[in-house]
């Protein structure tokens, strides 16, 4: 029997800034059709960890695979052409173009499959955008301008840009961070979604602890750019040691 290589492997990744270790000798793994959440108090290296297996950073150490390839050293988008897509915490939309321009235009895409040698214009990526807007709920917005909409609309449309290089893997970074609860539930139900009805596997990066705990197989704790934890959900939020890291000994019912 041969055994699958996981989707997404980092090997002892490293990176510092200057004299800060962002990231010391991280271990990740991800199986397909996974949703392995990552969690850990701010500066902890979760964002940088995400930067840096998708090529946004140069790594300093350690190795990172994708579906069974070395992409340590590839730019991000050569790794999106794999098929790795992500949102980003600070979400990157372009607020003076309309939600459907923001699709169309959006950088994963362009290199991957199909689509990549059509126009923007060509009916069947309009089509695509469309139906992409129709999962993340903002069809009826697709003529107005990104900034308008709500924070929480625009961290769909975000999701909805990712999509569109139908990816096998979506990194989220704070999917829900700033978002009312009404589109927390819509952002969560799409991931379920994604997730069951689509294939996707999913690593998210999210302070929402419960949100965390309903959505994802497992979780790893991050503290000071190390991996503190990882398991299952239960087990983990239950380790003295992330309890003490985390939530300062508080526990989470805190
Ligand atoms: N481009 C950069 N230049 C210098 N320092 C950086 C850079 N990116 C991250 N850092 C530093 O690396 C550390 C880890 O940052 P990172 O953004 O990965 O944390 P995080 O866990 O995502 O935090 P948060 O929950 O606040 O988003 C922090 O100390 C941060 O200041
Ligand atoms: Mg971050």
């Amino acid at each position: 029997m041969t055994v699958r290589p996981p989707l997404l492997e980092g090997r002892r990744v490293s990176k510092s800034f200057g004299g800060l270790a962002a990231l010391t000798d991280v271990d990740l793994t991800v199986h397909t059709g996974d949703v392995v959440g990552i969690v850990g108090p701010n500066g902890s290296g979760k964002t940088t960890l995400f930067d840096c297996v998708t090529g946004m950073e140069e790594i300093d150490e350690g190795r990172v695979f994708f579906k069974g390839c070395d992409i340590t050293h590839r730019r991000p988008s050569q790794v999106a052409r794999m098929g790795l897509s992500r949102t980003f915490q600070g979400i990157r939309v372009y607020r003076k173009l309309t939600v459907m321009d923001n699709m169309l235009l959006s950088r994963q895409w362009g290199d991957r499959g199909w689509l990549s040698v059509l126009r923007p214009s060509h009916p069947r990526v309009t089509e695509r955008a469309n139906g992409l807007l129709d999962f993340v709920t903002l069809l009826p917005q697709r003529a107005e301008l990104a900034g308008s909409l709500s924070w929480g609309q625009q961290r769909l449309l975000e999701i909805g840009m990712a999509l569109m290089s139908d990816p096998d893997l979506l990194l989220l970074d704070e999917a829900t961070s700033g978002v009312n609860p009404t589109l927390v539930d819509a952002i969560s139900d799409r991931i379920v979604t994604l997730n069951q009805a689509h294939g996707k596997t999913i690593v998210l990066i999210e302070h929402n602890i419960d949100l965390v705990a309903d959505l994802c197989d497992r979780v790893v704790v991050f503290d000071h750019g190390e991996k503190l934890a990882e398991g299952g959900v239960g087990a983990v939020f239950e380790d003295p040691v992330v309890i003490e890291a985390y939530f300062g000994g508080r526990g989470l019912d805190a």
